[in-house]
């Protein structure tokens, strides 16, 4: 099926999906919204600058903009990070669509890498999950550059793992240790409704570690509810531009410090019934 890729405001691009009738990315930039709500706002960009030893969980693989984010801030800040980077998709895009995407100029080599993936992806069993690691001493634009796993002990590195599911399905059992940071970025609520409920976010907080922190750009009130209904604390925070606000969310109190609160008690009174 023939995929609409448009370039969105900040220069990167973005596709149109015909089954959600939206586009995976905020088309008043791209880019830059996802590097505000899934790194920014959630405290990954800071973990990678400091070294630290991630786990995340993404639940939408989708182009993979956030594998071609996460090398780009790896490179420019040297990050020595080992990563563990889950993700799941239920409709796995064309590799061609996604090196039509141009990862390259966000990362150098990221638009093969990406590319691989999701031929791999693509071709997968429903069920199965595919795995590519990326050696951080190992330049991306490398083209001999193994897809090794596991993973090399003691260097730094990103190690991918893409299971072709329906998220509902999706074993987060596999998952190395409890997940520091969750990006989740399925369509929006009225497209999507099924990764937007109390069942999908009490499913990722089990697999949340005590200070993980999830990155969503919505801010819809029922899913903030559904998410406070699963358990998590939530956090206001303001958008990138073309939204006002979009949310952060914990198990932990203490890790939304920095951000404004809903009215917890107000939001589960209104919608215990309903979600
Ligand atoms: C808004 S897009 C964003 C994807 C990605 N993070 C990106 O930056 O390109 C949402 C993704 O979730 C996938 N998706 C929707 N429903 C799903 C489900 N029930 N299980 C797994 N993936 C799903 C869609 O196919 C799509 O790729």
């Amino acid at each position: 099926m023939a995929q609409k890729i448009i370039t969105t405001r900040d220069g990167s691009r973005s596709v149109f999906s015909d089954r959600f009738q939206q586009h995976y990315h905020n088309i008043a930039g791209a880019l830059t919204e996802s590097r505000n709500v899934f790194f920014d706002n959630t405290g990954l960009s800071r973990a990678l600058a400091a070294h630290q030893e991630i786990t995340l969980v993404e639940v939408g693989f989708g182009t993979g903009l956030h594998v071609a984010l996460l090398e780009c801030l790896r490179k420019r800040t040297g990050s020595r990070s080992q990563v563990h980077y889950y993700s799941v998709e239920k409709y796995p895009l064309e590799g061609d669509v996604i090196r039509d995407m141009k990862f390259g100029g966000i990362c150098p080599g990221m638009d093969k890498i990406v590319g691989q993936i999701a031929d791999e992806l693509h071709g997968a069993r429903d069920g199965n999950s595919i795995c590519y690691t990326i050696t951080g001493d190992q330049h991306p634009e490398d083209e001999e550059s193994p897809a090794a796993n596991p993973p090399p002990q003691g260097l730094p590195y990103t190690r991918i793992e893409v299971c072709r599911s329906d998220f509902h399905d999706w074993d987060l059992s596999v998952l190395n240790r409890k997940a520091d940071f969750i990006l989740h970025d399925a369509f929006s609520p009225d497209t999507n409704p099924d990764l937007w409920t109390v069942a999908t976010f009490r499913k990722l907080m089990q697999a949340a570690g005590p200070n993980a922190v999830l990155g969503t750009y919505c801010s819809a009130t029922r899913a903030r509810a559904a998410m406070l209904l699963a358990g998590w604390h939530v956090g206001r925070v303001p958008g990138p531009p073309g939204k006002r606000e979009v949310t952060v969310a914990s198990p932990d109190e203490n890790m939304l410090a920095a951000f404004k609160r809903v009215n917890e008690e107000l939001l589960m009174d209104r919608f215990r019934e309903e979600l």
